[in-house]
């Protein structure tokens, strides 16, 4: 999902996947709504979405689920199919190469199965292309040959269901977004909810953990489950090796210290981040391509992983001229606001843009 070579690889707080840690197998992955914690609007909906597709017999309306990485949306697709007691194929955009590859995965579906396409946004043109009408009316168009030898198949297909998973809705191409009936956003956890989560996987991996060690975990984890599941296992072996095995407030706390972690889940590369648009943009407003040439980082990486959380924490704020460090930004890291907020400054930037 994000470029190999980026230091974020090796961030303990990275959402993003590290194989092993989560396929369909992974214990601590709810396999039922009952399970899957917060997020209740969309599980709402979606539950009356599957009752009214299985009362009338048919295969659920396609599906489009999009947020931050390590939210939860490969876990719902698992719960859909669960629901809908249907099989499930996994798959993701830059997986399916060619035409064929999609053929292939479409004409071996089952009726009312559910074909899962991670990273959607990765489809290459001619994939979606064949997509569209697989989508729409359940067949495909295949061109065999060269030619005079050219031939052309139209097959049908069962009904199926696509769920497609993004990261960046935005990138998802308008004709390929409204064939699906149904699209979601999943939003950051509260710290309450990834406690409970915290609590649930602790039960499920045998770990002693207090509810204010829990909490702690929580409030350090961005808003994302996986990012909590990975801190409890490392909070783990420092409460193993220091204390009887026993996740207290004040092993969670000496823990997260150590790894660097601060009280609400910032990490090295986030303090950088802040610092950078302070010292060197006065707070900003500064541009996410300047930005990410300062840090080092890809912008891809700075738009889906640091900021969402930044933002939802009200660090920084987003206007039309680039990200601004807010005043509780400063003051997280013990600097002084200026006089004039960064808000006002973008205010009166905005006037001038009209
Ligand atoms: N609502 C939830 N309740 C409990 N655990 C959850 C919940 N959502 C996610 N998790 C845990 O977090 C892990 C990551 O979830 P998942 O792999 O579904 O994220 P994702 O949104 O597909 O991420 P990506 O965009 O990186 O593919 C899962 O292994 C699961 O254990
Ligand atoms: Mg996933």
């Amino acid at each position: 999902m994000f470029n190999d070579d980026t230091d974020f690889e090796n961030r303990i707080v990275a959402p993003d996947y590290i194989s092993g840690e989560d396929d369909l197998e992974n214990p601590l992955r709810p396999k039922n709504f009952d399970d899957y914690i917060g997020q209740d609007k969309v599980k709402e909906n979606l539950k009356i979405f599957i009752e009214a597709a299985k009362g009338r017999g048919e295969s659920l309306d396609h599906v489009l689920l999009y947020g931050p990485p390590g939210l939860g949306k490969t876990t719902l697709a698992g719960i859909i199919a669960h629901q809908m007691d249907v099989n499930i194929r996994i798959t993701s955009g830059p997986a399916i190469e060619r035409p064929g590859d999609l053929a292939a995965l479409l004409t071996n579906l089952n009726p009312g199965d559910i074909l899962f396409i991670d990273e959607i946004h990765r489809l290459s043109r001619s994939v979606e292309e064949i997509l569209y009408p697989a989508m729409e009316d359940f067949a495909i168009d295949i061109i065999t040959g060269k030619g005079q030898m050219a031939a052309s198949y139209h097959l049908p297909l069962p009904k199926f269901t696509l769920i497609g998973a993004t990261t960046r809705a935005g990138q998802v191409s308008a004709p390929l977004r409204d064939r699906f009936g149904v699209v979601m956003r999943l939003e950051l956890y509260t710290p309450e909810e990834l406690c409970s989560i915290v609590q649930r996987s602790a039960g499920i991996l045998g770990i002693d953990a207090q509810y204010e060690g829990a909490i702690e975990v929580a409030a350090r984890s961005r808003g994302t489950p996986r990012i909590a599941n990975r801190l409890l296992r490392r909070v783990r072996d420092f409460a193993q090796v220091m204390s009887q095995g026993t996740i207290t407030y004040d092993i969670a706390r000496l823990a997260l210290d150590r790894l660097e972690i601060d009280e609400l889940g910032l990490d090295k590369i986030d303090r950088l981040m802040l610092e950078t648009m302070i010292k060197f943009y006065r707070g900003g407003p500064v541009g996410l391509e300047t930005l990410a040439a300062a840090i080092g980082e890809e912008a891809i990486t700075i738009e889906d992983v640091y900021e969402p959380y930044l933002l939802q924490i009200g660090f920084i704020a987003r206007t039309p001229r680039g990200r601004v460090v807010t005043p509780a930004g400063y003051l997280h890291l013990g600097l002084t606001p200026p006089a004039a907020a960064p808000a006002q400054t973008t205010f009166f930037d905005d006037e001038e843009n009209k």
